[in-house]
């Protein structure tokens, strides 16, 4: 086939698969998306797919499974957002459907390992690619999922501790136990454990330190097991365990566990500290993300191609050349409040001509961010320990500035963001993201509750509050909140329902704000399907930045910004 005939034919399947979508036939649309990936993994191909996946397309098929680890592995989106559609699949195996159908019935009482996995359950759940792609690289955010991993962490747990002195060896165990540490350690060991399981941890851990003095051995299913519980680099002389974790699957769980943590340590010893921070309120939020970096993500979307910064400016925004901060494309971008570097990594890829600062309060978060950075090699950032409200010192301006998700926890985020704006460039831009009153409210009412209870914000204060939610009579007004990706880790969940402190915003009070700042409110970053209920309701390109609109819009439709509003604005010249 020529190049013009295999480009018409893939064009000729998009558009196909597309008229299908807006004709309500998700299934045929999915079936006309496979085929054109198999013809070629373009960017629109992948988009398509996504898209499918994520409004709930799917199909027991074995090419949508590929896809999902293909999507999951590269990946072709926030890996969250293919979890339901891929712990769906997962479930319709047969084998693996059948234990985790015994865990949801059985759980919270516990099964033993012949009772959880039966028969054939082990080697089904061992040889699932799928499910290894989950867990290796995202929180598995379901509860029925979350109750079958808990069980069977356990039942692992004692097999191993019940035969310490025996050294047998199962691969397929050994395959899914270090897939389930895997995922413990991503989710930060947010999983409840018992009496039970805390005293086989703690043998396991001494029989585990006894080989590693004696400089013996360690079998690599002692070693799974304990990472189920606790990172590897908790046990002293870690290093130690990396001659007996050189194959699959264990040397992956050793660089998880020991490598990377290594690494984030020696990036933080040499990070730069750009402003002192004093504030009082920056100092318990920098804590709060010192203990639990957030997000932590594993891999970054690589699919939003780069553009030039001015090309984004003129399409994306849809501003005027006369308009612009700059007359080329090497943006000066602060990125206020990196976290773990998720954000900054996605700006410097977009604009692979920008220079890029990107600023936190947490060492570890800066350190996380950092190792992602140069594994990934992303060469546009520099780094820098630094609190907001004293940026004024650093003697730098900017033409764009993103600030999202990190205003609100600010004791005075007016103050804060004033500072922002003094540091944009006449015509610059910023995005800033803020929490939501209305769509915040059943969260908000959470943490008075959680606050009122006393938990603490510890790793067991949290895990405490879980199990409650889920068991406790007073919590039952709040059990969607295990809706919510969030729930699933505890950087996470802290995060969502025991911050240090937070701020929710109206749009009126927006409006204030950005009348006050001088800048002019250009649009919001939302997803397609917000966009195209808004235009609809809201037709006309004017609409498209008048916040009284957005205001009545966001009454009719109260979830709209749960995660946040999320906006650009453009700072007057
Ligand atoms: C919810 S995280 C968001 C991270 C990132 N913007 C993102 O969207 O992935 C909030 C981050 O803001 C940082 N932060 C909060 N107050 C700050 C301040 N006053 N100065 C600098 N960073 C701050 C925290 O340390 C934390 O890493």
């Amino acid at each position: 086939m020529t190049q013009k005939r295999a480009d018409r034919k893939i064009d000729g399947l998009n558009d196909l698969a597309w008229t299908l979508v807006a004709e309500g036939k998700p299934v045929d649309a999915m079936k006309a998306c496979v085929r054109l990936l198999q013809a070629k993994e373009t960017p629109a191909a992948k988009a398509l797919f996504v898209h499918l996946v994520k409004t709930g397309t799917s199909l027991d098929n074995r090419f949508v499974r590929q896809y999902l680890i293909r999507a999951l592995s590269d990946p072709w989106c926030r890996t969250g957002q293919l979890v339901p559609a891929s712990l769906a699949l997962i479930k319709s195996n047969r084998e693996a459907g059948r234990c985790i159908e015994r865990a949801a019935a059985s759980w919270p009482t516990p099964l033993s390992k012949e009772d959880l996995f039966g028969a054939e359950g082990l080697a089904a759940l061992a040889s699932d690619e799928l499910l290894g792609a989950v867990l290796e690289s995202t929180p598995a955010a379901g509860l029925d999922f979350e109750h079958f991993l808990t069980l069977a962490r356990r039942a692992l747990l004692l097999d191993v501790v019940a035969s310490l002195s025996s050294e047998k060896s199962d691969s397929a165990l050994l395959r899914f136990c270090c897939a389930i540490a895997r995922q413990c350690f991503i989710n930060e060991y947010v999983y409840n454990c018992t009496t039970e399981e805390i005293d086989g941890v703690d043998a396991l851990r001494g029989a585990i330190s006894e080989r590693i003095a004696g400089a013996m051995p360690v079998p690599g299913g002692w070693a799974a097991a304990f990472a189920c519980y606790f990172p590897l680099s908790s046990l002293p002389d870690c290093q130690r365990l990396s001659g007996a974790m050189t194959q699959p699957p264990l040397v992956g769980l050793f660089a998880q566990q020991v490598r990377e943590p290594a690494r984030e340590a020696d990036y933080r010893a040499t990070l730069q500290r750009l402003t002192p921070i004093d504030d009082a309120i920056s100092r318990l939020v920098g804590d709060q993300y010192e203990e639990h970096p957030y997000p932590r993500w594993v891999r970054s979307p690589s699919i939003d191609g780069a553009l030039p910064y001015r090309a984004f400016l003129a399409n994306e925004l849809g501003l005027e050349p006369a308009r612009f901060s700059r007359r080329d494309d090497t943006a000066d971008v602060l990125i206020a409040g990196c976290g773990t570097g998720q954000q900054s990594i996605q700006t410097a890829r977009r604009f692979p001509a920008a220079r890029i600062l990107a600023v936190d309060l947490s060492a570890a978060s800066l350190a996380y961010a950092k190792r992602k950075t140069q594994e990934l090699r992303v060469g546009n950032i520099e780094y820098a320990q630094a609190d907001i409200l004293r940026l004024e010192s650093v003697g730098r301006m900017f033409d764009f500035v993103q600030c999202v998700g990190v205003l609100h926890h600010l004791d005075d985020p007016l103050a804060g963001w004033r500072i922002l704006r003094s540091l944009l460039r006449p015509g610059g831009v910023m995005q800033i993201g803020l929490y939501s009153e209305i769509a915040r409210r059943e969260i908000a009412a959470a943490r008075e509750l959680i606050a009122a209870l006393g938990y603490g914000s510890t790793t067991e204060g949290i895990r405490r509050f879980r199990l409650d939610l889920q068991l406790v009579d007073r919590w039952r007004p709040f059990r969607s909140l295990a809706a919510l990706e969030d729930f699933y880790d505890t950087s996470g969940c802290r995060d969502l329902l025991f911050h240090a402190r937070e701020h929710r915003f109206t749009l009126p009070r927006i409006k204030e704000c950005l009348a006050e700042l001088e800048l002019d409110f250009l649009k919001f970053n939302v997803d397609s399907t917000v966009q195209q209920r808004y235009a609809l309701r809201y037709p006309g390109e004017l609409a498209r930045a008048d916040l009284n609109c957005w205001t009545q819009f966001e009454v009719d439709n109260p979830g709209t910004f749960l995660g946040m509003y999320n906006f650009y604005a453009q700072g007057r010249a």
